[in-house]
């Protein structure tokens, strides 16, 4: 009688185990790949929202926080750096892209998160958007409140971005970049106010969609070639060609132009005033820029609308690309990449329409 117990007990408990290593199976497997930001950060006490130390918390002190995290992901962790995003850089760039790439090419790994400061989210996001080599999900998340504030807005983020990644409905929607119960493009999103929950916007064009009650709804798509249809590839980089930018302004000199091509750069953004104009205190530089070699793309500082090619300049007298609706910094990111194929203008410009 005793033993017929214990032996209905074991059988109890190996049910159980089947079920629950079953249902763990039908998980996605998400692979969190930390890189610090505020998002991993630190105050000195729960109202400290400004004045915190960014990157400090691990990968795996992340995922315990939000134990919520295994109800909908086999989840995994990887502190692939730790930084404030204002010290991102091409070398980061380039080992993060590879080991999104390294990661996805695995048959046990359906979809990838991202972890990172918001400061410079949005270039991280439009750089793996040009050479990740994969349809599947990649979800870029951040925070605008270190972990240690009341009613910090990671964990949410964090829990909100691996139900994404693990989605069928991210699958093949490019780079995605998701804070505040939203979901957005990495082409078009920008960080809109310094410290606000509901900072990152599509400006005029929209968000793709909205995370609501543990699922993802998308209303919209990027019409832009990217991730498995881009033709960029990083496998065999270990640097970028140097691209700097230079910023428009009243009373305009061109110091800072003169000094990037002085500094042996390939390319230089100019984010002018308005349609993308130049002063004519700078256009012999851009002259001469051109007759170095150097690449000049005009881009605009007002942050929406398209810079028309032989609008507020004659771009094929001076030899220039222009952006398209690319911000400056975004197309820093792309005229690297570009540089990497050719130094022909008018095949960087068609570059521009189609990324
Ligand atoms: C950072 O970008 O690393 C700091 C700011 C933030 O994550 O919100």
């Amino acid at each position: 009688m005793y033993s017929k117990k214990i032996a209905g007990q074991f059988l109890i408990l190996a049910c159980v185990a089947v079920f629950s290593a079953a249902q763990a199976q039908k998980l996605p497997n998400v692979t969190i790949l930390a890189t610090g930001g505020t998002i991993a950060g630190t105050g000195a006490s729960s109202t400290t929202t400004v004045g915190y130390t960014a990157a400090k918390i691990g990968v795996d002190a992340l995922i315990d926080a939000v134990p919520e995290l295994k109800k909908v992901a086999n989840v995994k962790g990887e502190q692939v750096f730790q930084i404030a995003s204002e010290n991102m850089n091409n070398d980061y760039w380039l080992k993060l892209g590879k080991r999104v790439n390294t990661l996805l090419a695995q048959s046990d790994v359906d979809g990838i998160v991202i972890t990172h400061g918001t400061d410079t989210i949005e270039e991280t996001a439009y750089f793996l958007n040009l050479v990740v080599k994969s349809k599947k999900p990649v979800v870029i998340v951040g925070a605008m409140r270190p972990a240690t504030a009341i009613s910090a807005d990671g964990p949410i983020n964090l829990y909100n971005a691996v139900l994404l990644a693990g989605s069928q409905e991210a699958i093949g929607k490019g780079v995605l970049v998701s804070l505040n119960d939203q979901i957005n493009g990495a082409r078009e999103v920008t960080k809109t106010n310094t410290s606000t929950l509901d900072t990152f916007k599509t400006p005029e064009l929209g968000f793709l969609g909205y995370i609501q009650g543990s699922k993802p709804y998308f209303y919209r798509q990027s019409t832009r070639r990217n991730t498995a249809d881009s033709e960029f590839d990083i496998s065999n980089l270990n640097s970028l060609p140097a691209v700097d930018i230079v910023y428009g302004y009243a009373n305009m000199n061109p110091i800072a132009f003169n000094a990037f091509v002085a500094s042996g750069d390939k390319g230089i953004i100019h984010a002018g005033v308005g349609d993308g104009s130049l002063a004519s205190t700078v256009v012999p530089s851009i002259v001469e820029a051109r007759q170095k070699g150097v690449i000049v793309v005009r881009s605009s500082r007002v942050g929406q609308g398209i810079v028309a090619r032989n609008g507020e300049a004659d771009d094929d007298k001076l030899d220039l690309v222009v952006s398209d609706t690319l911000n400056a910094q975004k197309a820093r990111i792309l005229l690297m990449l570009a540089l990497t194929k050719t130094n022909d203008t008018k095949e960087i410009q068609k570059i521009f329409y189609q990324y």
